[in-house]
């Protein structure tokens, strides 16, 4: 394995870049089923980076997570960095504030952890190969990096927003409590943006897609592949002659009579979809079973029932009044602690017991614990859905059942129990199917064809080096303003602000971003006596021009040429009522432009499902209320921004910019430093409260003024200390 480190040191072999931004994520230990963010999602990416990266031409795996510093978790979330082996690494990055949140509440803050995650990459200073997004909060910032980094992406959906609001809806919850909770609608975005803009969607199975990505607007069965997840054999595997009982033997063994009987095991969450009382009530209603087994309930961790969460409490009190009811007292063992390492052990008590491995969830897409109990030796009966079936269609290692039928349950596990000669053909058969159809070997090896495929598919747009000369490269800071009601629109705010400029030009690049077109541009500052500026970022981002004499930046035409299909999109566009194009002299090669009708405009999203509907793809920005552009979808002022900070090595975060309207948010949200003007469009009120936008109280330039000195940019050139961490999202 040195060999493969050394290749990373030297920059040699892949470079893959696994994002899973929310939940616990460590190298050993993890905290499953500790909330609901600690499922099967943490084990799945750090199996994956390990998988990865053991594969011969993998030189180095970064899994992003986030840094969490909190007492209430342990220590090891705060560690920046953690060892996989093989060159596989957890990379911790910060991501609002350092407490532990939810994932739900991570929303706002996802812009910062991209611009930490651009940060990382360059200090490795390697390309990757790959951005790799876990669930929709990845699948966001994952969509971000490639647009800025020109590099192919994956995005794995885990679960999805829509099938939870209507599983949720079917339940009765109300629109608005759902929304409240779970953010949903921010989350479903974040999705149908990741799978508008992923090469490919990994699923874990057939079904996943079928059912589930189907309901999505973006839903391209093309761009799919089904590459079922590894289960670590070398964990789960069977029972070695003579290896004595487990430490959490003893844990369980205390509730039972007759502790040796074959063991009827579930393992989940404390969740009512988990379906624990419906195996209960199949145990309860068989005498046979009641008489031979013994059922073993592990359904996560607790220290008290009345301090879990509603849900779990609910689950738990219904499953001891069922336990008391049927009195099955020294027959039903439901520990309450165990740790990770306990449950390789428990799979492999079930098998050496001779019992089953049961899964009764109402619905289960995956199923990776049956996968795991196979691995382990024990048969299993599961809940007839997508997962299950596939799983035993391939291994054939034990029954299917309705997960609303006990005695159906109940006779299935009977007819495992009760016959020897079935029983062992079930391990057996499990044994060796998970070893052809479940490895992370062969998982690894299908990942790293699709990856090389993609790195031909994706035209590589990499960036010549410019030779680095001038101010751009001289400097270690820079403030980039709008032009249009925050540079001009008041004489002697630009007069005061001219002045500071001239005065500190040697230390502070100075660019501007708006909406117009160059020529038309460089007429406005001239006309207000304004010098070129260092850099020109015109026509909403997607021109980049530098100096006096306005170099084009030919790097940034390439780079945003990807997906961009103009005629496509101005004649889908074109027909749309509410939409009336701007004149010819504002159509841009990288830029369709529309007025729109305030009062008829049914919103961004509304658009954006059109194009998704027509597979186009663009990014789509609404400002002044009554301007539309659509732009490619690696282009925007924000991302403009971002290209020249890493092209002139500018720290993201001395990055000052300033604007008053719609086609400025992008470039505010995130690591740069933000000044929203006094005098700025109500559309960007929702940024107020983020701790690296400012709100001037002055309007137009002298708003920049005020800015320049509330982050000190000449000198710390940051938040000022006293508000720092006052987060109020
Ligand atoms: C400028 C451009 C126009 C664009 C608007 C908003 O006014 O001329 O084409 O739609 O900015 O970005
Ligand atoms: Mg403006």
């Amino acid at each position: 394995m040195k060999k493969t480190q050394s290749k990373a040191r030297a920059g040699e072999g892949l470079y893959l870049i696994l994002i899973s931004v929310h939940g616990l994520i460590r190298a050993s230990n993890l905290e499953l089923g500790r909330d609901a963010d600690t499922g099967g999602q943490t084990l799945y990416v750090v199996e994956l980076a390990r998988a990865l990266a053991r594969h011969p031409e993998v030189g180095r795996v970064d899994l992003l997570t986030r840094r969490v510093e909190d007492a209430r978790v342990a220590k090891d979330y705060a560690v920046p960095e953690e060892d996989l082996g093989n060159g596989a690494r957890i990379v911790r990055l910060e991501c609002g504030p350092r407490r532990y949140l939810h994932k739900e509440r991570l929303w706002p803050h996802l812009d910062c952890y991209a611009d930490n995650a651009l940060d990382h990459i360059r200090r490795v200073g390697l390309r990757p190969d790959v951005i790799h997004g876990h669930y929709a909060d990845a699948g966001y910032v994952a969509t971000r990096l490639s647009n800025l980094l020109g590099v192919p992406m994956l995005h794995t959906g885990h679960s999805l927003g829509r099938v939870k609001r209507e599983r949720l809806l079917a339940n009765g919850m109300k629109e608005a409590d759902i929304e409240a909770r779970y953010n949903i609608s921010w989350r479903i975005q974040a999705e149908e943006e990741a799978l508008a803009h992923a090469h490919r969607v990994i699923a874990s199975t057939q079904q996943e897609v079928e059912d589930q990505y189907s309901t999505y607007h973006n839903y391209h069965p093309s761009r799919m592949v089904v590459v079922p997840p590894g289960t670590d054999l070398s964990r789960f595997r069977p029972a070695r002659r003579g290896e004595g009982k487990p430490p959490i033997w003893s844990e369980f063994a205390r509730f039972l009579e007759r502790p040796e009987r074959p063991l009827i095991m579930a393992l989940s969450r404390a969740d009512e979809r988990k379906n624990i009382r419906g195996l209960l009530e199949a145990y309860a209603g068989s005498p046979w079973l009641r008489e031979h087994a013994n059922l073993l309930i592990i359904a996560g961790n607790r220290d008290d029932i009345a301090e879990l969460e509603k849900g779990a409490r609910d689950v738990m009190i219904d499953l001891l009044l069922r336990i008391d009811r049927h009195d099955l007292h020294g027959k039903v063992a439901y520990p309450k602690h165990h740790q990770s390492d306990d449950v390789p052990d428990l799979y492999r008590l079930v098998a050496t017991s001779r019992g089953v491995f049961v899964n009764p969830a109402l619905t289960e897409p995956f199923g990776l614990t049956l996968i795991e109990a196979a691995a382990s030796g024990a048969p299993i009966v599961a809940t007839n859905d997508g997962g299950p079936k596939e799983i035993i269609s391939r291994c054939h290692n034990g029954l299917l059942v309705d997960p609303l039928d006990p005695p159906g349950i109940a006779r299935a596990i009977e007819t495992i129990l009760g016959d020897r000669a079935q029983w062992r053909r079930y391990a057996e058969q499990g044994l060796k199917g998970v070893r052809e159809h479940y490895s992370w070997e062969g998982h690894a090896a299908q990942y790293i064809r699709l990856i090389k495929k993609l790195g031909r598919e994706v035209k590589r747009t990499r960036r010549e080096q410019r030779s680095v000369s001038g101010r751009l490269a001289d400097v270690d800071r820079a403030v980039f303003t709008d032009i249009d009601n925050t540079l001009i629109g008041d004489p002697g705010a630009l007069k005061s602000f001219l002045a500071w400029l001239r005065r500190h030009r040697k230390q502070v690049a100075f660019g501007v971003a708006t909406g117009r077109r160059l020529d038309s541009a460089q007429e406005a500052l001239e006309r207000h006596g304004v010098p070129a500026p260092d850099v020109w970022i015109t026509s909403v981002g997607t021109e980049i021009n530098y100096g006096a004499e306005a170099t084009p930046d030919k790097g940034w035409e390439r780079h945003i040429s990807h997906r961009w299909e103009p005629e496509r999109l101005r004649d889908l566009l074109a027909q749309q009522m509410k939409l009336i194009l701007q004149p010819d002299v504002d159509q841009r090669p990288f830029k369709l432009s529309f007025f729109v009708d305030p009062e008829e405009f049914e919103g961004v999203p509304a658009i954006e499902r059109l194009l998704y509907q027509a597979d186009l793809h663009a990014r789509v920005i609404h400002s002044h209320g009554m301007f539309l552009d659509v732009l490619p979808v690696r282009a925007s002022k924000g991302l403009a921004v971002r290209y020249i900070a890493d092209k002139w090595a500018i720290p993201l975060q001395q990055v000052l910019v300033a604007g008053d309207s719609g086609n400025d948010e992008d470039m505010l949200r995130g690591r740069l430093l933000g000044v929203v003007v006094g005098n700025h469009h109500p559309e960007l009120d929702k940024l107020r409260g983020f701790e690296r936008i400012y709100f001037s109280e002055a309007m137009h330039a002298r708003g920049i003024l005020e800015a320049v000195e509330y982050f000190d940019i000449l000198n710390r050139c940051d938040v000022p200390a006293e508000r720092r961490g006052m987060h109020q999202r």
